[in-house]
């Protein structure tokens, strides 16, 4: 017979290929370290009690502890028969240090074991993504301040729409990336509540202390239904989404900055060190860091995908379709990671092309609608104006010139409510800096945002 832990019940051996098949370990085993700081919490706890013995309860904290660093020096075995890394801590825990191993799992199954595992490694990890994402915000502010005279066409429909400053643009990826710290850190609350002692799903009979483990382990609060404690993985979802939305973000800043190195925009340049070459034309420095990125995101969308559906039809509590929670969990986790990371570091290596950009600004009629304010100012309704400017406008394109190109005689055949101060209205510097509304373009709002937005930072970090 097999040492499995309910072959009391059993009279036949687990077939070798259900074995692979349900075993997770290859998966899991990256939850090592917190299985066992919980597995330590958890007989501190008991012995807290009086289930086990103090003694007895020093003697599980260091076989775990030398469990751990085999672990991590690599000389652990892992096997399918052990299905998981709670099982294989566990089974090597009662060869290391005898009987009084088997006294760990008192008021404890797998089923709440995992869910604090998970909490554990999700609430490390989202730590680590805020503290990354307000770094990528800081180099995105970085870069803003050094662009704050940085004039490059806004777009819409991808056609160029008004003239906006290059540091107004990213200060809308920090905004977005603000959004998603905030998410992270609301989604946190969450993660942070302590299942253990929840037992299979209806708690236990024994006399634990759940509050105890749960100040040992760090949290603030415990799980209140002992069912939904071990059914639950909201919050898992509720990262993922998060991760999930963040990457649309990081996908559209790839999209601008794709299109932006390209030749045709030549706005930026990639980095060489951030760029890769084509085995076969020369000439090429392909934005390929930038597409992955934009790539990845579809990884994540499918990880949230994947933990929807396994978990949308699950009849309460526990079911073993929760196992699969952990491949979306880490990809999830992994990627977002990788894609803060690159993104923080390949920011600051940018080179910025403030002649193209400005260039770009000053053709493609940017300046019609301000050209219609103008004389909305001078008192003619703005439909009226916004007509008589796209005349000018379809006027100026047969005669292969702009606006402010025109001569003041040519421009006044539109409206005689034209003068002469027409032409400083018509240049980007002035178009940005008269968008003074709250949140607009102008320089002096760009400044105060950035300035608001290092004051902002220093108290989060
Ligand atoms: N490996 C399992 C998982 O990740 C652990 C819980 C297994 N519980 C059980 N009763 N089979 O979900």
């Amino acid at each position: 017979m097999s040492d499995k832990p309910w072959d009391g019940r059993f009279s036949q051996k687990t077939d070798k290929i259900v074995e692979a098949f349900t075993s997770s370990i290859m998966v899991d085993k990256r939850l090592y370290a917190h299985d066992i700081e919980g597995s330590i919490a958890h007989s501190r706890m008991l012995a807290n009690v009086s289930i086990i013995t103090g003694e007895e309860a020093s003697l599980i904290e260091k076989g775990l502890l030398k469990i751990e660093k085999d672990i991590e020096s690599g000389k652990f075995e892992y096997d399918d028969s052990l299905e998981d890394i709670h099982m294989h801590i566990e089974s090597r825990l009662a060869k290391d240090i005898g009987k009084v191993a088997l006294k760990l799992h008192t008021a404890r199954s797998r089923n709440d074991q995992v869910a604090l595992d998970v909490r554990m490694y999700l609430r490390d990890e989202v730590n680590k993504i805020i503290s990354g994402l307000i770094e990528l915000r800081k180099v995105i502010i970085d870069l803003c301040a050094k662009n704050t005279d940085t004039i490059m066409p806004g777009y819409t429909h991808l056609q160029k729409a008004q003239p906006v400053l290059f540091s107004h643009h990213l200060m809308a990826y920090y905004e977005m990336f603000l959004r998603d710290t905030e998410r992270m850190r609301d989604c946190f609350k969450r993660i942070n509540v302590m299942p253990l002692g929840s037992a299979a799903l209806a708690g236990t009979t024994y006399p634990i202390d759940r509050n105890y483990t749960a100040k040992l382990l760090g949290f603030p609060k415990v799980t209140a239904n002992s069912m939904d404690s071990v059914a639950d993985r909201d919050f898992i979802i509720e990262f993922i989404s998060s991760a999930a939305i963040c990457m649309v973000h990081f996908s559209r800043f790839s999209e601008d900055l794709i299109i932006w190195s390209s030749y045709e925009f030549g706005f930026i340049e990639l980095p060489d060190a951030f760029a890769t070459g084509s085995s076969i034309m020369p000439q090429k420095k392909n934005p390929d860091v930038c597409e992955l990125v934009r790539g990845k995101s579809g990884r994540i969308f499918g990880d949230l995908i994947s933990m929807l559906t396994i978990m949308k039809s699950l009849p309460l509590s526990y079911n073993r379709d929760m196992q699969e929670d952990k491949i979306a969990m880490f990809d999830a986790v992994d990627t977002l990671t990788a894609c803060i990371e690159v993104y923080t570091r390949m920011l600051p290596e940018l080179k910025i092309n403030k002649e193209v950009m400005l260039k770009a600004s000053s053709s493609g009629f940017l300046n019609a609608t301000d050209l219609a304010d103008y004389l909305t100012i001078k008192g003619m309704p703005f439909r009226e104006a916004h007509s008589c400017a796209g005349k000018a406008v379809a006027f100026a394109l047969k005669k292969g010139k702009e606006l402010h190109e025109l001569s003041l005689d040519e421009i006044k055949t539109f409206s005689n409510l034209f003068s002469d101060d027409v032409f400083e209205v018509l240049t980007p510097a002035s178009m940005i800096n008269r968008r003074k509304s709250s949140g607009g373009t102008a320089t002096g709002n760009v400044l105060a945002a950035i300035k608001k937005a290092k004051k902002d930072i220093a108290k989060e970090a």
